[in-house]
């Protein structure tokens, strides 16, 4: 068994997505909203944050995977689960759990670009910038973490410890 830490408990991750989802709320005011929540990590964030974003808007789910064993990822990119070709007029906002090397990311945002959106924007409840090997911008950040390998609120180890309310560190 694994050793965990918490690293950031349950009642400061809910504060964080409550000013998020303000923040969100003001920034999208008179305008569209669809939630782009990539599967399965950032489940638990859309939820709660979707929940918090007092206006009308959509949800939509992409699955994407970079297999590879354990802590590691693979590099090699896997769409499972697309949005529908055209996405005129939709303002795509994505909703991340982590962003590590940017790669997943960076992939994602050209790969929605060809559905002409009316924007894109990007949301991340963990950032680990020391790790960052592609440029991506993101336009909210919940938490910078340091380089570290985390679960919890929907993050796995070996698909284990999603359902943690808390971000803990494994040991
Ligand atoms: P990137 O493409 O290197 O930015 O990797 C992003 C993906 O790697 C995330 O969506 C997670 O699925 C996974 N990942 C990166 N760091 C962690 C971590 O600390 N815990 C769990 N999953 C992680
Ligand atoms: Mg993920």
């Amino acid at each position: 068994m694994e050793e965990l830490k918490v690293l950031i408990d349950e009642q400061t991750i809910q504060d964080k997505v409550y000013d998020l989802a303000k923040k969100i709320e003001k920034d999208y005011e008179g305008k569209d909203l669809t939630l782009v929540c990539i599967l399965k990590g950032s489940t638990f964030f859309t939820v709660d944050l979707a929940k918090r974003i007092d206006k009308k808007l959509k949800l939509q789910f992409m699955k994407i995977s970079s297999y590879g064993a354990e802590k590691i990822s693979s590099g090699k990119i896997n769409l499972e689960l697309d949005l529908p070709d055209n996405m005129e007029n939709e303002n795509l906002l994505i909703v991340e759990d982590i962003i590590d090397t940017g790669r997943t990311l960076s992939y994602l945002i050209k790969h929605l670009k060809e559905k002409s959106p009316a924007s894109i924007k990007l949301c991340t409840l963990l950032d680990k910038p020391e790790r960052r090997e592609y440029d991506v911008k993101v336009d909210y950040v919940g938490f910078e973490i340091p380089d570290k390998f985390v679960v919890g609120y929907g993050l796995d180890y070996n698909e284990i410890y999603r359902n943690l309310p808390y971000i803990a560190e494994v040991g």
